[in-house]
């Protein structure tokens, strides 16, 4: 009953393997700034997977007292905390099957970019004991600006011999789940908020979020007035905002940000585990699936490293990068207006591994 229960909770939809299989996989996850905002809400939700049978907790303070703490529920994942001391890195990351990064400073009021100055440093450090312990696992980057962080982990795992386009990830799932939010929201609907599916593409900061509000599963008012479709469209693009200005110089979404990486993270253990057909939004790099990559970059009518739409998701990692398909015209002047600041953040990702490495 426990298994049973255990499969219906995390193989609700796609397509099934035997249970048999299913439990036959041991999953180890590991959190690089577990003591952290996002970290200590995300390590929680990390234990309450049953198909997590291994986490490791790293931060440079605190460690211990989350991962004693934690390793109190009765869930099966083991639970490890290290601190940078004796190789704590390295002991944590071994044999780690997925890797999430919420480690860095978050924002006060003010640009998102300005965090690259000290997280661009924070993230390659850690890219680098990622792709000298466990080049394999699936690295999930969360530390801001996305944009930027993970070019540098690309950057990094190139200069380690190891990369594979297919395996590092950007995490913008939290524009999927605040669209969905504020889209339940305009339609009068708060409890349909979970079933509503809006692709949100391009980047993780302001213009480069775009969200395809015209290929939303619930449809919104056909009469809504253009001043309220202008204002939902620009409150999915800055709600990072809304969150860093009421906590008022205290730091930037964690919880929100903490269920966000979670819902990503199971999606891809899901999909490690062999589960077919699940598709989700993430910043990856082109290079990942050259066909999928040939028809976007069509569509976009510009060449980008990195961008994030709907992939499709196995247990190599990317299985394919979906087009953006049909969008109306509000919409790809959006997208045009992405692309450069796009390109601006990539560029500057590569350019700090160009000269640190
Ligand atoms: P926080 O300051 O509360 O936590 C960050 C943690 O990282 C701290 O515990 C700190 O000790 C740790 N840390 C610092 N340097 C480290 C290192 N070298 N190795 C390991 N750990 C280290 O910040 P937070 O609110 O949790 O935010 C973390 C990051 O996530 C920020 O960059 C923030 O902008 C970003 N963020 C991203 C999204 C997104 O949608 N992708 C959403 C919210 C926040
Ligand atoms: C968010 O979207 O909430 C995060 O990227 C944090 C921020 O700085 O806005």
């Amino acid at each position: 009953v426990r298994g049973e229960r255990k499969r219906a909770e995390h193989m609700s939809d796609g397509e099934c393997i035997s249970l048999e299989e299913w439990e036959a996989k041991n999953v180890k996850a590991v959190v690089l700034g577990a003591a952290g905002g996002i970290g200590q809400p995300l390590s929680l939700l990390l234990k309450t997977n049953p198909a997590i049978t291994a986490l490791g907790l790293f931060d440079i303070v605190n460690t211990p007292g989350v991962a004693a703490d934690l390793s109190h529920i009765d869930t099966p994942a083991v639970v490890v905390g290290r601190l940078p001391p004796n190789d704590g890195l390295k002991e944590v990351l071994k044999g780690a099957d997925i890797v999430v990064i919420p480690a860095g400073v978050p924002r006060k009021p003010g640009a998102r970019d300005d965090l690259f100055k000290v997280n661009g440093g924070i993230v390659k450090d850690l890219a680098t004991g990622i792709a000298t312990t466990c080049p394999k696992a699936f690295v999930l980057v969360i530390s801001n600006p996305v944009n930027s962080t993970v070019p540098i982990v690309a950057e990094v795992f190139k200069k380690h011999g190891v990369y594979d386009p297919k395996r590092i990830f950007g995490v913008t799932t939290l524009d999927v789940v605040r669209a969905s939010t504020f889209v339940a929201e305009i339609i009068g609907k708060p409890s349909a908020a979970p079933d509503i599916v809006v692709p949100v593409v391009g980047g993780h900061s302001g213009v480069t979020i775009v969200p395809l509000l015209s290929q939303s599963s619930h449809p919104l008012p056909s009469d809504l007035a253009s001043d309220k479709f202008d204002a939902l469209v620009k409150r999915i693009q800055f709600g990072g905002d809304e969150v860093v200005k009421a906590k008022d110089g205290a730091g930037s979404a964690t919880l929100s940000m903490a269920y966000a990486g979670f819902d990503f993270a199971n999606k891809i253990i899901r999909a490690l585990k062999g589960e077919k057909g699940i598709v989700a939004p993430s910043f990856v790099a082109l290079k990942a699936d050259a066909a999928g990559a040939a028809e976007l970059t069509k569509e976009l009518g510009a060449e980008l490293e990195f961008f994030s739409s709907n992939v499709e998701l196995g247990p190599e990692g990317v299985v394919k990068i979906h087009p953006l398909g049909k969008i109306t015209s509000a919409e790809t002047e959006l997208v045009k207006a992405a692309i450069p600041e796009l390109q601006t953040n990539i560029k500057t990702g590569v350019t700090y591994c160009l000269e640190k490495l």
